[in-house]
C-alpha cells in the first residue's frame, strides 16, 4: 500500500521518535508499505523513515545492493573519522539537492524484520543513507547540515 509522504514543513518531521518495543506484524507491514512507497516514489528513493509517513517510530527503509530492506531501532555504533561530501535529495524536499558532508563509513546496529539483532559496516552512499535516515529519526533534516547562509538562500529562492 502507497503511503503519502509528509513534506516540510510538516511537524512530525521534526518530532524525536520513539523506540520500536516489538516487532508486531504492524511494524512488518509498514516496513513493507514504506519500502513499497519509497521505490514507487518518483524519482526513486534511497531511503525513507517512519516518520516521512506520519508515524514518530524508530523504523527506516532503505535501498541496499541486495534488496530494500527495514532496520528498526537503527543506531550508529561506530563512524569513521574521515568524512565525504556528497550530494543528498530527500523525498521531504522534493527537488532540493545539497552538498552535505557525512562520515564516509559507520556501523549500524539495528533489529531486523526478523526481530534479530543486527550489525552492518558499510562505507560510500550506504553509509550516507543510513546516516540521512537515522537523522530523521532525531528530528533531524538536511537543511539542517548546512550554513545559515545557503539556508536563506534557499528559503529566498522558494519565496
Ligand atoms: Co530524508
Amino acid at each position: 500500500m502507497l503511503l503519502e509522504i509528509k513534506k516540510y514543513p510538516d511537524l512530525i518531521l521534526r518530532k524525536k521518535c520513539d523506540e520500536v518495543k516489538e516487532v508486531t506484524p504492524e511494524i512488518k507491514k509498514l516496513g513493507e508499505d514504506m519500502i513499497e512507497t519509497m521505490i514507487m516514489n518518483e524519482p526513486e528513493g534511497m531511503g525513507l523513515s517512519a516518520p516521512q509517513v506520519g508515524k514518530s517510530i524508530r523504523l527506516i527503509a532503505v535501498q541496499t545492493e541486495k534488496e530494500p530492506t527495514i532496520f528498526i531501532n537503527p543506531k550508529i555504533i561506530k563512524k569513521s573519522r574521515e568524512k565525504e561530501m556528497m550530494e543528498e535529495g530527500c523525498l521531504s524536499f522534493p527537488g532540493l539537492w545539497l552538498e552535505i558532508k557525512r562520515a564516509k563509513g559507520v556501523e549500524v546496529e539495528a533489529i531486523d524484520k526478523n526481530g534479530k539483532i543486527i550489525k552492518t559496516k558499510t562505507e560510500g552512499l550506504q553509509a550516507r543513507i543510513l546516516q540521512h535516515e537515522i537523522d530523521h529519526l532525531d528530528g533531524i533534516l538536511i537543511i539542517d547540515k548546512i550554513s545559515l547562509f545557503k539556508r536563506l538562500k534557499i528559503f529566498k529562492k522558494k519565496m
